[in-house]
């Protein structure tokens, strides 16, 4: 009867022994991790307000992502986000997508190709407009991205980012474009930040169509780019009920405050280098 108490004891001992074992071995790879871990360097790509942006800046300011925003760019001029990186003290440019478009349309021989630039090849890696539209218009739209691409490529490259986070850039981006980015196989380097939960409501206006649709769920989905539209691996999700009387405006403000947590957390798990 001793004896087995005395077992029972002993085994508990072990057990908790082990445990507290495990415990310091999995805190330890966690500091090492942080230790390990540079501060990364992230590039940004916004289109207009940058709530997202500013999250992002937060997180980089109080140490829950263990990284530094190089740069923002944006495709239109002087909007909200701008103003918001100038404050955090962050280099802006503007690559004026508009503008670039309008010349095409207006004059398609006055673009100037990059030198680097393969029309072949690009089409058929592209995943972003379906061959049925024919030829001329998926040229159009290659070749004339490609223009304004090249542009953003020639601010970007001379950071040597580690990350490039889309934080509501509203541009598809071409694999001209990803495969200047994305310079080592297999290694994904431009984050996304969707409005549902894909794969459902890829495109444009993700809440106005879960909303539209009927849906009683909504979210936002993280994941990295690839050559289709909003097609590359997800990274991260977080969802939100849809109640019966939500407005759309209720809907948007649900996810963009899920948005504004989840876009840091999956920032900074690239950051620890848990993504690999
Ligand atoms: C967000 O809803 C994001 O999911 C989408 O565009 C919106 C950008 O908002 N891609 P903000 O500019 O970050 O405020």
């Amino acid at each position: 009867m001793v004896l087995d108490i005395l077992c029972q004891h002993n085994e508990k001992f072990l057990k908790n022994k082990n445990e507290n074992k495990k415990r310091v071995i999995m805190e330890n790879e966690n500091k090492r991790r942080i230790i390990v871990s540079k501060k990364i360097k992230i590039g940004t790509l916004i289109s207009g307000g940058g709530t997202n942006l500013q999250a992002i800046i937060d997180s980089c300011a109080n140490g829950e992502i263990n990284g530094q925003i190089i740069f923002t760019g944006s495709d239109v001029p002087r909007v909200k986000g701008l103003e918001r990186a100038k404050k955090a003290g962050i280099d802006t440019f503007v690559v004026d997508y508009r503008q670039i478009i309008k010349s095409a349309k207006e004059d398609m021989s006055s673009l100037i190709l990059p030198d680097d630039f393969n029309i072949e090849e690009i089409r058929a890696k592209q995943h972003l407009i379906c061959k049925d539209k024919g030829l001329d218009k998926i040229d159009f739209f290659l070749k004339s991205r490609a223009v304004a691409e090249r542009k953003l490529l020639d601010n970007i490259l001379p950071y040597e980012i580690d990350l490039l986070v889309l934080a509501g850039f509203m541009r598809t981006l071409t694999p001209y474009f990803i495969d200047r980015i994305n310079t080592v196989p297999d290694r994904h380097k431009i984050m996304n930040i969707h409005p549902a939960l894909l794969p459902a409501f890829p495109g444009t206006d993700g809440y106005g169509d879960t909303f539209r649709y009927g849906c009683k769920v909504g979210g936002c989905t993280v994941h990295y780019i690839d050559y289709g539209e909003d097609t590359g691996p997800i990274i991260g999700q977080r969802a939100f009920q849809i109640e019966d009387n939500d407005t759309l405006e209720i809907v948007k403000q649900k996810g963009l405050e899920l948005e504004w947590q989840l876009y840091p957390e999956c920032i900074q798990k690239f950051a620890l280098q848990l993504l690999l």
